[in-house]
């Protein structure tokens, strides 16, 4: 059975040349299509999440630098002042996720090698709309490429958890999270999901109940605090997240995933129930620079906690909230990391350095 999905969560429109998106923050209410050629607009529909999830955020980094260049007057040092300085206010809008500030890096580059080499104004802007168009093409490939590696891992009768939403909305494709399921479903294996709320913006509620009951794939939304009880009750087999970060070097960091807050908590149940814990990423999730120490989580607006999506106030007025918007799960609970070149297990140290070797040889050979 041919799987595929009828949602574009991001697209550059070349008629209007701007970028046009689906408005993550009102589904599912409204199926809304928002765009812009203005780059506050961009950032401000990241920031307030229209726009989210790490493979659609490297999109939007990649096309609204892009954007920036597209926008710039026909002057070289224009370009290159526009695009480095603005393209660095784009990268910071969410500071967790890698792959916003690696799109923004892969077009900043493109741009300048253009500059370098001598290519006109005109010719920089096309390569670099040229260049976000292949990142998406290439992240929905690696959304089906995970999908089948990941499939392998899903059986007849699994109970499978899930947090926050790495589906189509926030990876394109397949999603990473979603996509073994899609597959798994593909073949006819019958299994079931649980989405936690994934409070206190509920994208697991909203978001990764929506796209699989579209997809008619068995799924249950239970609150963040009914996980432990029904995963044992339940008796679930696997945990599957996405990640916004998955560190990668030669240390004992290696393999340490940052994802949506209760990731962590979940791998905890997971290792005490002796069920796995699978996170689903494509290899530009990887980060082979930062470290723990490093590493920012945002901090979010405290009115996400303290007043409802309704509106209703539920914390006293003058009581402090805390909202951090991801969590930072040790290696040792992760049993693998499923990417779109095959799936990494422990020693993470060695697995994932491996995984990106592999990588950069094949883009050599690629461009030989
Ligand atoms: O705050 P969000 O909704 O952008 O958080 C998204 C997640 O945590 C996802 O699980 C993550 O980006 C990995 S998959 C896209």
């Amino acid at each position: 059975m041919e799987i595929s999905t009828s949602i574009i969560p991001i697209r550059w429109d070349d008629l209007k040349q701007e970028i046009v998106w689906l408005d993550n923050s009102q589904i599912p209410w409204r199926e809304v299509y928002n765009s812009t050629k203005d780059l506050s607009r961009l950032i401000k529909a990241i920031k307030s999440l229209e726009i989210r999830g790490a493979p659609i955020l490297g999109e939007a980094g990649a096309y609204g630098t892009a954007m920036i260049a597209n926008n710039s007057p026909n002057s070289k040092s224009e370009l290159i002042k526009n695009v480095k300085l603005l393209g660095s206010e784009l990268a910071q809008a969410r500071p967790t996720a890698v792959n916003l500030s690696w799109g923004v890096r892969q077009v900043q580059e493109v741009i300048e090698k253009g500059v370098a080499s001598g290519m006109s104004c005109e010719e920089i802007k096309e390569k670099a709309i040229a260049l976000a168009k292949d990142i998406q093409k290439t992240n929905i490939q690696a959304t089906y490429d995970i999908g089948k590696n990941g499939a392998k891992l899903i059986h007849d009768g699994d109970v499978l958890v899930t947090v926050c939403n790495a589906g189509t909305l926030a990876c394109d494709g397949l999603g990473t999270s979603t996509a073994p399921m899609r597959v798994a479903a593909s073949k006819g294996i019958e299994f079931k999901v649980l989405t936690t709320y994934t409070a206190p913006l509920y994208q697991g509620a909203r978001l990764t109940a929506w796209e699989l009951h579209k997809d008619n794939i068995s799924v249950q939304v239970i609150t963040d605090n009914m996980a432990a009880h029904l995963m044992r009750e339940e008796k679930a087999t696997a945990v599957w997240t996405g990640a916004d970060r998955i560190l990668v070097n030669k240390t004992k960091e290696s393999g340490t995933v940052y994802n949506k807050i209760g990731t962590f908590g979940l791998s905890l149940i997971a290792k005490e129930l002796k069920m796995k814990m699978y996170v689903a990423a494509p290899t530009s999730t990887l980060d082979p620079i930062s470290t723990i120490k490093s590493v920012k989580i945002e901090q979010r607006n405290p009115e996400e906690v303290s007043v409802l999506l309704g509106g209703t106030k539920v914390v006293p007025e003058g009581v402090d909230v805390i909202n951090p918007a991801f969590d930072m799960t040790p290696p040792k609970y992760v049993s693998a990391i499923i990417t779109e070149l095959g799936i990494a297990k422990m020693p993470y140290n060695i697995s994932l350095p491996t995984l990106l070797s592999n990588k950069k040889s094949m883009i050599k050979l690629k461009s030989e």
